[in-house]
């Protein structure tokens, strides 16, 4: 495990560009809650996503599109609460900025004033730009999304690769250069093809961050719950568990259980 209490600086957008001139890789999770929060942070990773990833693994949802700006809210104070090293990054949920970008910016302003967060993430290029830009001038740090964009599942119909062909492929690179150009300090890309993600990293000064992207970007990133093993029935190519904590929780519960029905538990040491 690679705790890194004796470095307690705090990561900000710049450090990680400065990351990225140095060659040094990018750690990204996603975390929801406080305890967990609390947890990666100090385990040392470089940025703390409050993903509306959320939406699947917290509020049980087929899709990310239902996860409301109150919600996220609520999530994200907890987390920027909870984190003392990490950048933390809130996901700007489905249909809290894709509207008009005066709307996207009182989103935007919202996030920031009740959570705390440092940054936020938007999914989509040129479509959003407007959005991007205005709330880039209200100094609010902005992360990029494409390639995979799960808040636009219905368009595309399925959860696959992402930019197989040239067409969807040049869209992608020219989006990368309209982000970095309006000022987005990193750009996340999903599932997309290793070649084509090494491309984007290695033509933009700012860092790319890939999950299911392969290994020529600047960082990595995949969402908590997937990694620890508490979801199992998501398993794409990408994905590597360092963790079977769905099945630790369960034998623990299950003994609690069993103790409780024996009468075992509490002993006379556990009360008063
Ligand atoms: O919501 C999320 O967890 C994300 C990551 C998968 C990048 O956007």
């Amino acid at each position: 495990m690679s705790v890194h209490h004796e470095n307690l600086r705090k990561v900000t957008t710049q450090r990680l560009l400065e990351m990225k001139l140095r060659g040094e890789k990018i750690s990204m999770l996603t975390a929801y809650d406080f305890t967990m929060a609390q947890i990666v942070d100090l385990s040392g990773i470089d940025v703390v996503l409050v993903g509306d990833s959320a939406s699947n693994v917290v509020c049980g949802n087929r899709t990310t599109l239902p996860i409301t700006l109150n919600q996220m809210i609520f999530m994200s104070e907890s987390v920027a609460k909870a984190v003392k090293r990490a950048l933390v990054a809130v996901d700007m949920p489905f249909g809290s900025y894709q509207g008009n970008s005066r709307e996207a910016l009182a989103s935007a302003i919202r996030i920031m004033k009740e959570t705390h967060g440092d940054c936020l993430k938007m999914e989509g290029g040129e479509e959003i730009m407007e959005s991007v830009k205005r709330i880039l001038c209200a100094g609010i740090p902005v992360m990029g999304h494409l390639g995979l964009m799960p808040q636009s599942i219905n368009k595309y119909g399925s959860y696959a690769v992402r930019a197989m062909d040239g067409e969807e492929a040049e869209k992608l690179l020219r989006d990368a250069h309209l982000l970095e150009e309006a000022g987005c300090f990193a750009l996340v890309l999903e599932k997309i093809p290793a070649k084509l993600a090494k491309r984007v990293a290695s033509e933009l000064r700012i860092p790319v961050i890939g999950i299911g992207a392969g290994n020529g970007v600047d960082g990595q990133v995949l969402v908590l719950h997937d990694m620890l093993g508490l979801t199992q029935d998501f398993s794409p190519r990408f994905l590597r568990r360092y963790a079977d904590l769905k099945s630790v929780m369960t034998k623990a519960i299950g003994q609690y259980i069993d103790d409780v029905k024996s009468g075992d538990f509490p002993n006379e040491r556990e009360q008063y």
